[in-house]
């Protein structure tokens, strides 16, 4: 038996030949599917396609002025849609297929309006999981996925939790627990120069490493850095009251601990920020769903990936803006 739900309509089917073909007619109607990337799962449409991207936004209740990730399966089909200068071809060659997303000046060449906001640039990402790779490349076009989960709300990182999301009738294809955990670094990479948008696994030192430049951080309060329309709204949020930097607990508050702070889950006894990151959003939505008064998380120490979960956290606890 393929599908492994047992609720009327929705179904999380293994990966096979089927279900990819099940897959590639959903895209080539204009519907959406649920996609495992390493990073999070996503919420799959035609690119190209301007009702299947206006469906996206509907069902995860999404801003229309936050752009969407262009997927592709490799850095030919991004060099179709993206203009890539020496210093962006350098940074899609030294990492994809990665927890990367470089964002590029737009060609007019078939990704909607709508899927890129009406910005000039696009964002592309060659997912490291083979499973949307061969999803893509298939496909034959770019496919737009966002995090599958309501605007605002935490990324699932299992097929389980895209399911919990929206409880409708949608294909998930079951591409197990994401590795990474984390959505992907988003980069800007135009005019020769690099700025974080969004932290992610791969880190600014990485990016030294790989290509000699220093990239810059985005900057909210200065008018020219490059932004990410998505990084200024409040984000990745249990429903629960979050705080940082805790210890303790009180009563019906639910403690998340790191490391020698034990908690009542823990995101990596042995202090281990990659484990933490996959662990991390799992770990909130159950925490939320206890319904405690507040969720508590120990102190995690801001390097490597570590920079990327407190700022998911501090995203998640901050008023909109
Ligand atoms: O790991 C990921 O990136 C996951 C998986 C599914 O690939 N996707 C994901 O998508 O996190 P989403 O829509 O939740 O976040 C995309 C981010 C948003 O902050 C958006 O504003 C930004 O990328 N973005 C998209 N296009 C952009 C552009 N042209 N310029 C600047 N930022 C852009
Ligand atoms: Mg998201």
């Amino acid at each position: 038996m393929q599908s492994l739900s047992y609720l009327a309509g929705v179904s999380i089917e293994t990966f096979n030949n089927i279900t990819k073909s099940r897959a590639i007619a959903i895209l080539k109607n204009g519907e959406l599917f649920g996609l495992p990337t390493e990073t999070v799962y996503g919420l799959g449409g035609d690119a190209t396609n301007p009702n299947a991207i206006a469906k996206i936004f509907a069902l995860k209740n999404r801003p229309q002025f936050n752009p969407l990730i262009s997927h592709v399966c490799d850095f030919e089909m991004a060099n179709e849609y993206g203009v890539f200068d020496e210093t962006a071809r350098a940074l899609a060659i030294a990492f994809w297929p990665a927890p990367l997303t470089i964002v590029v000046s737009r060609r007019d060449n078939g990704v909607c309006d709508l899927a890129c906001a009406g910005l000039d640039t696009i964002a592309l990402r060659v997912p490291r999981h083979a499973m949307a790779r061969e999803i893509i490349k298939e496909f034959g076009k770019p496919i737009a996925a966002p995090s599958a989960n309501i605007s605002g709300h935490i990324s699932p990182t299992s097929a389980r939790h895209v399911l919990d999301e929206f409880g409708q009738e949608l294909l998930i294809i079951d591409g197990g627990e994401c590795e990474i955990g984390l959505e992907s670094t988003v980069v800007s990479a135009i005019d020769s120069e690099i700025t974080i948008l969004r932290h992610g696994a791969i880190s600014a030192e990485d990016i030294v490493n790989a290509t000699g430049i220093k990239p810059k951080i985005a900057n909210l309060h200065d008018e020219n850095s490059p932004k990410s329309p998505g990084m200024s709204l409040r984000h990745y949020s249990p429903n629960a009251p979050l705080f940082m930097n805790c210890d303790k607990k009180n009563d019906l508050e639910v403690l998340i601990g790191f490391g020698d702070t034990l908690g009542d889950f823990n995101l990596s006894p042995n202090a281990n920020l990659i484990e933490a990151a996959a662990n991390l959003y799992k770990f909130l939505r159950e925490a939320d769903s206890q319904c405690p008064k507040a969720i508590k998380i120990a102190p995690i120490p801001n390097i490597g990936i570590g920079i990327a979960i407190n700022d998911r956290l501090s995203r998640a606890i901050a008023k909109s803006a």
